[in-house]
């Protein structure tokens, strides 16, 4: 694809665009927490969740914007709640985010908690406002997105991860957290985008395993960036997994395996998008992001 990394920036800035009508107006009594709801939400991510579903719609042939738009700002704010909860001194006890002092840094460790909440919640609240474009498709989305960030998903990844702390990790194990607390809301993201995009059954099953591969490598990734990666370039710090004696995939096979094991994640996944791209709509972006993902450095 010619200019992937322009065709990249404009998505996100389409998508900066569309997520900005859904911010909550900062007043009331509760003032404060629509503002550290705002202040995590708005510091600027890379926005891949959204991305990834709005791509995968694209995919299947969607077409309808205001059913989408809603969705697209839901799993966004459910991946901010997520960070700004792993941030907090309970779990990553890390200092910035998003190239940020986090949000409990901010805004103090119970206004935090309720801004991960409130996040969480207005996700929902946000998601439901597709019910009046297509009940059917809306409802069929928010299961599955109430199902990933779930204890059987997300959160559930990020159980494991806490309690597996300073203690050998097995492989089975390390599937299991980066399956759910990464790659779940992942697959979220894709399958949301094509089940409102109204593709069936066989074709989410596979959609869900090409995220899962997705999620998989991306979080690989995420461990080689905190092992050598540029504290300024990710706005997090480095070394916070050594720091919370975290071992990963990452530092347990060393840079050069894991990124070689990431890379084989990710192929599998394209090779299952471009089966996929036999029947349905050009997924070249979708190959360009997921093979771009490997050579981040933010
Ligand atoms: C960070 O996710 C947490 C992980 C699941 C690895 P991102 O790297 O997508 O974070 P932002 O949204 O760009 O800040
Ligand atoms: C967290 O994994 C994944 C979440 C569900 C938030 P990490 O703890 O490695 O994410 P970062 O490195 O802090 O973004
Ligand atoms: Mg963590
Ligand atoms: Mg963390
Ligand atoms: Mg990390």
């Amino acid at each position: 694809m010619k200019n992937f990394k322009e065709e990249w920036n404009r998505r996100m800035i389409d998508i900066n665009e569309i997520l900005g009508k859904f911010l909550p107006a900062e007043e009331g009594c509760q003032k404060t927490l629509w503002e550290a709801v705002n202040y995590s939400f708005t510091a600027g991510g890379k926005r891949i969740r959204p991305i990834f579903m709005y791509e995968t719609f694209r995919m299947f042939g969607g077409t309808d914007d205001d059913l989408i738009q809603p969705f697209l700002a839901a799993i966004e704010m459910i991946h901010t709640y997520s960070l700004v909860h792993d941030d907090l001194p309970a779990l990553d006890n890390d200092d910035t985010r998003r190239g940020r002092p986090t949000t409990h840094k901010m805004y103090g460790e119970d206004i935090a908690v309720l801004a991960g909440d409130g996040l969480l919640n207005l996700a929902f609240e946000t998601a439901c406002k597709g019910f009046d474009r297509d009940l059917k498709k809306s409802v069929a989305a928010l299961k599955i997105l109430a199902e990933k960030a779930g204890g059987y998903g997300m959160i559930g990844g990020q159980t494991v991860d806490v309690e597996m702390t300073g203690k050998p990790v097995s492989e089975e194990i390390f599937s299991f957290i980066y399956k759910n607390k990464t790659g779940a809301l992942i697959e979220a993201s894709m399958m949301a985008g094509a089940v409102l995009a109204g593709a069936g059954g066989p074709d989410i099953q596979m959609i869900e395993s090409i995220a899962e591969k997705v999620g998989f490598a991306f979080q690989i990734q995420d461990d080689i960036l905190d092992m050598v990666g540029d504290e300024e370039k990710i706005g997090k710090p480095v070394h916070s997994d050594e720091k919370n004696e975290k071992l990963t995939l990452g530092s347990l096979y060393g840079e050069e395996k894991a990124r070689k094991i990431a890379w084989e994640y990710s192929h599998a996944a394209v090779r299952m998008l471009r089966s996929l791209e036999e029947k349905e709509s050009d997924a070249s972006f979708l190959i360009n992001l997921i093979e771009s993902l490997m050579i981040r450095e933010q």
